[in-house]
């Protein structure tokens, strides 16, 4: 397995372009399975999450054309299979997207549960819960979720518990059921608004996406269409964490300002200056230590959980003592322990992390466990005094763009090896 190495050199300082959303183009490809015909979308991002669903939806049979222009044409006109297998959907747990398109198209899906990861159990409860109040019949077996409808109906279906995925799953059923269905306390993220554009791009009938109550009027039939897949907010909160720890200069483009308002509002808070344009981020911390920001997360638009590694990271190294409190996943502080290694001082209680600062932390071989602590750590390594070197970085090409060169173009010192070569290089003789 690969390793990055990353050594701390000093402020950044630079643009870096961000990449379409990873968590709305995965929703939108296996929407692609609604229509008899083509669907075209931009800004796709370069990830391996983005490859399993393109062989995922390939071996459903989708056809595709991928052009260099960051762009991909789905054609689900030949679909043929409508079994998704577990050694796809173990490797990514956003497979079960395929669930709510499969089963209203053809009216059944066989869908592998995709068991849980290392952030947590990550039940599918809640999908399944509202795909059965639409009509469905479904049964678990053989770890798969075997799903039969003639015709979904609309129904009034409220979340027990605001899910992004359950949302969105729900939310492609729909559009071609019979009647009309409204999603209560539905997730308002921006992923989920994109998804719901794209929909209507194919003469879906979605509206209030974005709001806590979502409408859709069924559809007999969706149409070929194209999309452009809004930024990675996630990336971009990532690149200005990065230029906050190190107390440098940076601003990323091709994003959007609007969708970050609870992330910007704590780096303020921490001492940034943070100027924005229609589609920039310019974050200065004047050669500035930041200062603690206490962080509670919940679902959009408050303060995002695929933001709270990052920010356990900001914290310490920033001035204060806080406390950052996980309320979305059960086990999403994995990233502590390996912070802790670096000499980090922060106490765990329960979902709470109690974060005091330090100027700097010390380099150490630490190991990446999910997508955002691998990215927490990575950016740990821009401010250790000596090299970090990160293990299992599997975890990070699922969800960054071109980590590497992006950190690089803003001055940082990183670099990919691949672990025999690294082995290699231990066996050598001190110099
Ligand atoms: C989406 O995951 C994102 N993934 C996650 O991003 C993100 O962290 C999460 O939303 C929360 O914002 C994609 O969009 C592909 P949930 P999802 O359903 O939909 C519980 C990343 O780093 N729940 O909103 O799987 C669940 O256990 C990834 O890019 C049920 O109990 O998350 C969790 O506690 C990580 N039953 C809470 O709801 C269900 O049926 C929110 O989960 C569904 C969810």
């Amino acid at each position: 397995m690969d390793k990055l190495i990353v050594t701390g050199n000093g402020p950044l300082n630079g643009e870096v372009r961000i990449s379409g959303a990873k968590n709305a183009v995965l929703p939108i490809l296996m929407s692609s399975l609604l229509v008899d015909g083509k669907l075209k979308i931009s800004n796709i991002p370069h990830l391996h999450d983005i490859t399993t669903t393109v062989s995922l939806l390939g071996q459903l049979g989708v056809q595709f054309q991928v052009d260099e222009r960051m762009a991909i044409e789905a054609d689900a006109s030949g679909v043929n299979q409508i079994r998704a297998p577990y050694e796809l959907v173990k490797t990514m747990r956003a497979s079960i997207l395929v669930l709510g398109p499969l089963l209203t198209r053809f009216g059944e899906a066989e869908v592998s549960l995709p068991g849980g990861c290392a952030i947590g159990s990550r039940p599918v409860n809640l999908h399944i819960k509202g795909l059965e109040q639409m009509g469905a019949d479904i049964k678990i077996e053989d770890g798969y979720v075997k799903a039969k409808a003639a015709r979904l109906k609309g129904a009034r279906i409220n979340m027990d518990l605001v899910s992004v995925t359950g949302t969105e799953n729900l939310m492609m059923a729909a559009t071609l059921a019979d009647g009309t269905t409204t999603i209560e306390n539905a997730a308002r993220e921006p992923e989920v608004t994109d998804l719901a554009n794209c929909l209507n791009a194919m003469g879906a009938k979605v509206t209030g996406a974005g709001s806590d109550v979502i409408t859709i009027e069924g559809v007999k039939k969706l149409h070929s269409a194209e999309h452009r897949a809004i930024s990675d907010r996630i990336e971009t909160g990532t690149y200005l964490v990065a230029g906050a720890v190190t107390r440098g200069r940076v601003k990323c483009k091709d994003t959007d300002p609007t969708i970050l308002d609870a992330v910007l509002g704590k780096l303020r808070e921490a001492g940034a200056n943070i100027a924005v344009g229609e589609d920039w981020i310019e974050l200065d911390m004047k050669g500035k230590r930041p200062k603690a920001v206490n962080i509670y997360t919940a679902p959009y638009p408050a303060f995002p959980t695929d933001m709270q590694a990052q920010f356990v990271l900001l914290n310490a190294v920033a001035d204060g003592t806080v406390t950052v409190v996980e309320t979305i996943f059960e086990n999403r502080f994995m990233h502590v322990q390996e912070l802790q290694r670096m000499g980090a001082d922060i106490q765990l209680n329960g979902n709470t992390a109690i974060v005091t600062g330090k100027p700097s932390l010390s380099g150490a071989p630490v190991m990446a466990t999910d997508l955002r602590a691998s990215a927490c750590l990575a950016l740990a390594g821009l401010v250790a005094d000596s090299p970090v070197t990160i293990d299992r970085i599997y975890h990070i090409d699922r969800g960054y763009d071109c980590i590497e060169e992006k950190l690089s173009q803003l001055g940082a010192s990183i670099k990919r090896v691949a672990s025999h070569v690294w082995a290699r290089e231990q066996k050598k003789p001190a110099a």
